[in-house]
């Protein structure tokens, strides 16, 4: 029977290899590993080209861009291209009423007149490396797990240290298979990141949060920047006397187009997947986390929907904060939906069993983890609670503008006490986190928001953790019909952080004294509550369960390598670059339906609704394809194809990737998954997961045809 049972496992890994388009690999650990496989699938260069230590290769053209995208060099003049979703930011803060460069687009039509963008950066990777035995040194099993992980962030910073020492490169240890392997990263960061290019929102923004999360797709999600960099090459602050940085490598582009079938290939920063999970944790996610932050996230969604529909001026500023909560809110729905598709808690126990059945049949391997599995499910069930506070804490607690705004400004308790000088400082620092707050603010909405923040805390958490201000609840609504809009109003009216003239006001002749007068306000009252719940009676616990989940996992995660030991494990996603690899492929969301691999400019047409925002097609659009004024992008088939998807597993963090071909050279830019799959990042299925790619065709189009900057096309390494 144990045998049968090992055959049994054996083939299970050998079909999931064999179908294996799953997996987030680890650069220079290619070769090693993935390349026959790659070669199989069509792959024509040599792992060097990826990634070369000694020599420019793939990997030097690809950056972190900002905090959470992947952008790629497109031309030997540091000229970046990105998803439209990761500069939405940057575009937004450019625009105005009078330059709406969001529902407008923004085209540089020379370099003098790109745009700077404080505080954006974008990241090189100059070399990788694993260090694991420098960092695991001296480490013994019998140390316990707080002497051990004192001893690693030791050696991290350590070892942080001295590989940038006399450099202007910054160096970051990251730790692989939950803390089983640890690689170093040298990286190199610019900081001078100016906009190029962004179509408008009528089409980098196409089918809005529709479409979102979904294929078929026809959303031309990109935006272009350029780097620059002192005379010299190295990174420096902006300045106009800098240059467009000369990357040591920047992607040819083919127009030739794509097949069903053709090897693609994404290189970049995916953020978190947790692929190894025990079937508690995915219950947890299943039927605590996801459902609330939907409901959380749906009402918030609601409401600002509703305001930005009926003014121009809240589109404009409410539009990122809307995209940012309607994007995670819609992924989990998905997720939700197919982890329950894959009876993905059932398919964890099954695994499970077989592993404790594989653990109790040897004595040696009981003792290391007979356990793990009855100490998951303990700590799971004990940490659910404080899961819950933590996830309505920042959905709801802070999840209004104001509360937020009373978080940001918490240097005014330095107020007590404080002499002249210091009053100036704190009043500078407000008057200005004031501004940025205010340009993208609308009272009338917020307080709509705060109420239903409220009310979903107070009916959703346990009482032990609701802030103490809201004993005055019941005292303050007295006779109102809707309570929450009445506490909503009575905290508005007495607070100075919910409008920019009492703010202004409160800053204006801000002193010692106005100390007493902000511990009064009640919005800064509920932040500081919010607060004292999460700090004294949440984050701790939580964090130690936390913690005894990390040690666990990095038990079962070496523990399921040896129980699989013919099986290629790959790496959770933890924002390192990484290689994956599949094909163009089509897929069938349900019974008797099949989405095809590509979609082109006629599906936009078909879509094109003037009363609808998110499908208002621009004239100038309809103009070129009126008259089939496609230049060298359309495909073989006639059409602008505008978009395709791959079994290429990707994740957040992947947005804005090269999606490279068998020759290494850029077809598209990836930026997103479908409904159906995003259940991936705790367990991926061949037939159902698909990363979404912008044909990169598309993206020329717009910029010569639509926006005719052709001086940009004349910059780039164009193949046909
Ligand atoms: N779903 C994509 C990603 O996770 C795109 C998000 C931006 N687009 C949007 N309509 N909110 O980032
Ligand atoms: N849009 C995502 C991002 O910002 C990529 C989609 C995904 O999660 O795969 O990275």
């Amino acid at each position: 029977m144990k045998r049968l049972l090992s055959i049994f496992i054996i083939s299970l890994v050998l079909l999931h290899l064999a179908k294996a388009d799953e997996g987030m690999w680890i650069p220079i650990l290619l070769e090693k590993y993935n390349f026959e496989d790659m070669q199989k699938k069509g792959f024509k260069l040599t792992a060097e080209d990826i990634y070369s230590i000694n020599n420019a290769s793939m990997k030097d053209a690809i950056v972190i861009f900002g905090r959470g995208c992947t952008g790629e060099m497109i031309s030997d003049q540091g000229l970046l291209i990105t998803n439209h979703h990761c500069g939405y930011c940057q575009i937004q803060k450019h625009s105005s009423l009078e330059h709406d460069y969001l529902t407008d687009g923004f085209w540089a039509m020379s370099k003098e007149e790109e745009l700077a963008n404080p505080g954006l950066s974008v990241t090189f990777l100059i070399s990788m490396e694993d260090v694991t035995e420098r960092i695991l040194q001296d480490i013994t099993d019998d140390m316990t797990e707080s002497e051990r992980s004192s001893l690693i962030s030791k050696h991290i910073e350590e070892l942080e240290e001295r590989a940038v020492e006399g450099t202007h490169y910054e160096a970051r240890v990251e730790q692989f298979y939950q803390g089983n392997q640890y690689f170093l990263f040298i990286n190199e960061v610019f900081t001078d990141v100016r906009l190029v290019g962004a179509p408008p929102s009528a089409i980098g923004k196409f089918g809005g949060d529709t479409d979102n999360w979904m294929w078929p797709r026809h959303t031309g999600d990109f935006s272009l920047f350029r780097v620059y960099a002192a005379k010299d090459g190295k990174p420096a602050e902006y300045s106009e006397d800098n240059v467009p940085l000369k990357p040591k490598m920047h992607f040819p582009i083919s127009i030739k187009g794509v097949k069903e079938g053709d090897f693609t290939m994404v290189f970049g920063y995916p953020g978190t997947t947790q692929e190894y999970l025990p079937s508690f944790a995915v219950e947890q996610v299943l039927n605590e986390s996801d459902p609330h932050r939907v409901l959380i996230r749906g009402q918030k969604l609601e409401i600002i929907n509703e305001a930005m529909n009926s003014d121009p001026l809240i589109r404009i500023q409410y539009s990122a904060k809307a995209a940012g909560v309607a994007n995670g809110w819609k992924k989990w729905i998905g997720e939700m939906r197919g982890l329950k598709r894959l009876d993905a808690v059932n398919k964890k126990k099954e695994y499970e069993a077989n592993f404790q059945e594989w653990v109790n049949n040897n004595r040696g391997l009981y003792a290391k983890y007979g356990k793990i599995l009855e100490q998951y499910e303990s700590i799971y069930s004990e940490m659910s609670k404080y899961n819950l506070g933590m996830i309505y804490i920042n959905e709801a607690g802070i999840g209004s503008d104001a509360v937020m705004l009373a978080l940001k400004v918490r240097v005014l308790e330095n107020l007590d006490g404080a002499d002249d000088k210091m009053v100036e400082l704190i009043k500078q620092e407000v008057i200005s986190t004031g501004k940025a707050h205010f340009k993208d603010y609308n009272e009338a909405t917020d307080k709509k928001i705060f109420a239903e923040m409220i009310r979903l805390y107070i009916e959703n958490v346990p009482e032990e953790f609701h802030p103490a201000y809201l004993e005055n609840f019941d005292k303050i609504t007295k006779k109102a019909d809707d309570k929450y809009a009445a506490f909503a109003c009575y905290c508005f009216d007495k607070s100075v952080l919910t409008n920019q003239e009492k703010f202004d006001e409160f800053t204006k002749d801000l002193s010692a004294k106005s100390y007493k007068k902000i511990m009064k306000d009640p919005i800064y009252i509920l932040m500081k509550d919010f607060l004292s719940v999460y700090r004294n009676q949440l984050a701790g616990e939580y964090t130690k369960y936390e913690n005894q989940i990390d040690s666990l996992n990095r038990v079962y995660m070496k523990a399921q390598m040896e129980f699989e030991a013919d099986k290629l494990f790959y790496p959770d996603a933890n924002f390192t670059l990484r290689v994956t690899y599949g094909q163009v492929d089509n897929y069938f969301p349900k019974d008797g339906v099949e989405y095809d691999y590509f979609t082109t400019l006629d599906g936009i047409i078909e879509k094109d609704n003037p009363e609808i925002y998110d499908y208002d097609v621009p004239d100038k659009l309809k103009e070129l394809y009126a008259n089939k004024d496609y230049g060298q992008y359309a495909d073989a088939d006639g059409t602008i194809h505008v978009g395709f998807i791959g079994t290429n597993h990707t994740t957040g963090g992947n947005s804005g990737s090269p999606v490279i071909n068998a020759n290494g050279e850029l077809i598209g830019v990836n930026f997103d998954r479908n409904w159906e799959g995003t259940m991936s990042d705790i367990m991926y299925d061949p037939d159902m997961c698909r990363n979404i790619t912008l044909d990169i065709r598309y993206a020329l189009f717009i910029i010569d045809k639509y926006a005719g900057a052709t001086h940009l096309i004349e910059e780039m390494d164009i193949r046909k």
